[in-house]
């Protein structure tokens, strides 16, 4: 068996006991079946079950192996608890949908908890939504009322166990897992229930209306239905794109003297942060995460450095033992898109799960497995791909896809490339042509194309993970350009 780890989306914690690794074969002919299942992280793998227990035929294609994709790179939190707060959530929605959407997480909960075989490791515990400031009690106390209102056991806390804590409140019966630990145990329970799979199998795009067969690795698959289970979004709806813009998000594991109990805490600041032990047998370890930003732009603070500040501050911190990063894909209007794709009669994604795709992929399974059954889908005009707010924030999200384009015109700085150090790596101008350059761990200096082989932005270093981000859509390439993840089917070329 190879190790493929190189080709993983991230590193995390959870792969250094759970390297990816090459476990099926690779699609190398003219493949049949009733449903093609793009993807196998969470999502994936949730859907093919639902369908194959239903008693349909399901085939899953991966282009890199499972678990290498952003399920494998989170923070393995489980929560129901609104993610843009309570209040929001019920405003936005209605009451009434609002609870329906809470119970589907909580159900997700749940069923996260009946599949995970005794491998996983799964533990409920409470959850803290607290602030540093006594200020925000009042709010945080409409929030808590808010929070119960949606049917979550929150209660208001008279004394958050976390250092700085101010003021907070509890919720109740939440979970933490080892999100590998679960993709293996969904693999065994999709491989006896029938699934067939395939790794390193690519999919390459939809594009037909009803879409009947699609090129596959190194071969092809015809089926019925077709499910986008990829994270990023993956059909040709551009405004699905627009509305769901990607983020880079940050992580430690820290070995502290003053670990906090078990429990997740959010606290209200904006970025975020989020913190909770790694697991019971660790108690010194704990996981601290946040520093959120649009990818491809930089931040005035580097979110690496702030992430431990924030930790070092709080924490008698003896030693940081990991770190990495990972991408989410944030709705502009906060909430998932999961139902049929714009424009197409038997294409269905889900995308835009934010920070709470392990539950929401989770809900996306039921949801899509009932549309192709034909069955009512809950929540389907709210959660519908289909939807299209003009929003204030999707504005903004435009402005930042046009400064990416024009990068294409403007007058670009020079690089020297004898000055790049090792792991650095910029967009600019050597001999007056636009080049991506960067010099790699080894040394090895790469000079590419810098624009997008999906749609042409013009891709932005990544230091931390040494890739080559698009910005306008979440892609992302290897150091010498060769495609990891997201939209672009292809590598960015050498120049
Ligand atoms: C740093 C971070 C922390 C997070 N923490 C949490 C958390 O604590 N709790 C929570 O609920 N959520 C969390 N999330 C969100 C959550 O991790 C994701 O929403 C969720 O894992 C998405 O699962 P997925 O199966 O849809 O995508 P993935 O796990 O990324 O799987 C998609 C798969 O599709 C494959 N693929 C892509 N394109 C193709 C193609 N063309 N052909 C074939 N295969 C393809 C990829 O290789 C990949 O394996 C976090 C996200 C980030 C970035
Ligand atoms: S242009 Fe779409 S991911 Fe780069």
């Amino acid at each position: 068996m190879s190790d493929y780890s190189t080709a993983a989306i991230c590193r995390s914690w959870w792969m250094k006991d759970h390297p990816a690794r090459n476990r099926f074969e690779q699609l190398k002919r003219q493949h049949r079946t009733e449903v093609l299942v793009i993807g196998a992280g969470i999502t994936g793998l949730s859907t093919a079950i639902e369908l194959a227990r239903r008693g349909h035929r399901v085939t899953v294609c991966e282009a890199q192996v499972i678990g290498s994709g952003t399920t494998a790179g989170s923070s393995a939190h489980l929560d129901a608890h609104p993610e843009f707060g309570a209040r929001r959530l019920i405003d936005q929605m209605g009451l009434d949908e609002a609870k329906t959407f809470t119970k589907l997480r909580l159900q997700a909960l749940n069923q996260i908890e009946s599949l995970a075989s005794s491998k996983v490791d799964f533990v409920r515990l409470p959850g803290y939504q607290y602030s540093e400031r006594l200020d925000d009690e009042d709010q945080l106390r409409d929030e808590c009322k808010a929070a119960a209102e949606l049917g979550l056991s929150a209660s208001w806390c008279s004394g958050v166990p976390l250092a700085r804590a101010a003021c907070g409140y509890q919720v109740g019966n939440m979970a933490r897992f080892d999100c590998c630990d679960y993709l293996e145990c969904l693999t065994e329970i999709a491989v006896d229930s029938g699934v067939a799979i395939f790794e390193k199998t690519m999919v390459a795009g939809p594009t037909e209306k009803t879409t009947a067969e699609l090129p596959a690795g190194d071969g092809s698959v015809r089926a019925e239905h077709i499910i986008c289970a990829t994270h990023c979004n993956f059909v040709k709806a551009k405004l699905l794109y627009a509305a769901t813009p990607p983020y880079q998000s940050y992580l430690l594991v820290a070995k502290v003297g003053n670990p906090p109990p078990d429990a997740l805490f959010w606290d209200k600041s904006d970025p975020y942060y989020y913190v909770r032990r790694v697991s019971e047998d660790s108690n010194s370890l704990i996981l601290v995460g946040g520093c959120d930003h649009r990818t491809g732009t930089k931040n005035t603070v580097d979110p690496v450095q702030d992430l431990e500040a924030w930790t070092l501050d709080r924490f008698n911190v003896q030693q940081i033992v990991h770190r990495w990063s990972a991408e989410l894909f944030e709705p502009t209007d906060g909430l998932p898109m999961i139902g049929l794709a714009p424009g197409y009669d038997n294409v269905w994604v889900a995308t835009g799960l934010s920070g709470i795709g392990l539950t929401l992929g989770t809900v996306a399974a039921q949801m899509i497995a009932d549309g192709i059954e034909g069955k009512p889908i809950l929540l389907e005009s709210q959660l519908s791909p289909s939807r299209f707010a003009l929003s204030t924030d999707w504005i903004k999200e435009q402005g930042v896809a046009s400064a990416n384009m024009a990068q294409r015109v403007l007058p670009a700085t020079d690089v020297e490339i004898d000055d790049l150090t090792s792991c650095e790596g910029t967009v600019g101008k050597v001999h007056g042509k636009q080049i991506a350059v960067c010099r790699d761990e080894h040394g090895c200096v790469h000079q590419l194309d810098p624009v997008c082989p999906h749609m042409g932005g013009v891709v932005a270093w990544n230091e931390e993970e040494q890739t080559w981000d698009c910005p306008l859509h979440g892609g992302r390439l290897t150091a010498s350009g060769e495609r990891l993840y997201g939209p672009p089917e292809s590598d960015l070329k050498p120049k």
